[in-house]
């Protein structure tokens, strides 16, 4: 049988307000396809081809499990995770260093601190970028993630009640949360401090296609949320450090949420968790953010698999 193109070769994956329902379902089907291929077949995927990563901004899990990812279908990385040591310190542009390693790669993946800045490397690059979180706004794959994760643990998305808590502001996984969740038919709750409620100009496409509710309040609704997403207030991105103390702990799921919550409801985190979900958490069957950790490799695996390989695997 011959196989048509597939959707993703050779694209860029920069925001998820360039996706569709169609879109991230066909990406979990290939997802569900690496976790059940066996390792030696996954490693044909990718074999023989590099993944260059480029993170100006501190990460552990995005990075990690892109590398996880590439091995995984047998493929290799390189990359900068330590701006300091790189040519950047010498002044180097972003530009420049984009364009050199396209050459040495067959697929980028970028964290930058400015919004656009993926977008910009991709209009450089010779090869696909995948933006690996942009300034506030977007950070796609840590969506695709997330909603893989609800697919597998609820065995849905439509139908879902989801709460969003903590930094909705700065938060970008928030942004690129909502935007997939858009193009499902769920009801979302956000709760956050007075101070970190949603931006009303980031949301302004997202609720032509949906609304969600907001409070202040995290009790209010837990005992009928299926999903709590939770978010660590982004210190880092605050103007002044006196507000951030303000917010500071603002929320903590310990025992005593969980025991309100649903007993089938999940929590999520896209790491890392400061204060935000007490230790004792983890041990309850409602935490998922580790799973959610482990799914986020297959997904950029599978991505990476569609991206590199014209008809797919
Ligand atoms: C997130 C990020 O970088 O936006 N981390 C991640 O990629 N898992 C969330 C965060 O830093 O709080």
């Amino acid at each position: 049988m011959i196989q048509s193109m597939n959707e993703f070769f050779q694209k860029d994956i920069i925001s998820v307000r360039d996706f569709d329902k169609q879109k991230l379902e066909s990406i979990f089907d290939a997802t569900n396809k690496i976790i059940k291929l066996k390792p030696n077949d996954r490693r044909e995927i990718g074999r023989g081809k590099t993944l260059g990563y480029l993170f100006y901004e501190p990460s552990t899990r995005t990075r990690l499990s892109f590398e996880a990812a590439i091995a995984s279908i047998g493929g290799t990385s390189i990359g900068i995770s330590n701006i300091s040591s790189s040519s950047t310190q010498k002044g180097e542009s972003l530009a420049d260093t984009v364009r050199i390693m396209s050459i040495y790669s067959d697929v980028l993946v970028l964290r930058h601190p400015l919004d656009g800045s993926s977008r910009f490397a991709a209009e450089i690059s010779e090869k696909s970028v995948i933006n690996g979180g942009s300034g506030t706004e977007e950070h796609p794959t840590q969506a695709i993630q997330d909603l893989f994760t609800i697919k597998k643990e609820k065995n849905k998305i439509d139908g879902l009640k989801i709460g969003i808590v903590g930094d909705l502001k700065y938060g970008r996984t928030v942004y690129s949360l909502l935007s997939a969740l858009s193009y499902y038919d769920v009801d979302v709750h956000l709760i956050s401090p007075e101070s970190l409620k949603i931006r009303t100009d980031s949301t302004y496409e997202i609720k032509k296609r949906f609304s969600f509710t907001e409070s202040t309040d995290l009790e209010e609704y837990i005992d009928d949320l299926d999903v709590v997403y939770v978010t660590r207030i982004q210190k880092e991105r605050f103007p002044d450090e006196e507000e951030y103390i303000k917010v500071k702990g603002s929320y903590v799921i310990g025992l005593d949420i969980t025991k309100k919550m649903k007993d089938d409801a999940i929590i999520l985190h896209p790491l890392p968790r400061l204060d935000e979900i007490s230790a004792e958490v983890d041990n309850t069957k409602q935490a998922k953010y580790f799973k959610q950790a482990e799914y986020g490799m297959y997904t950029r695996a599978a991505l990476l698999g569609l991206i590199l390989n014209e008809k797919g695997f």
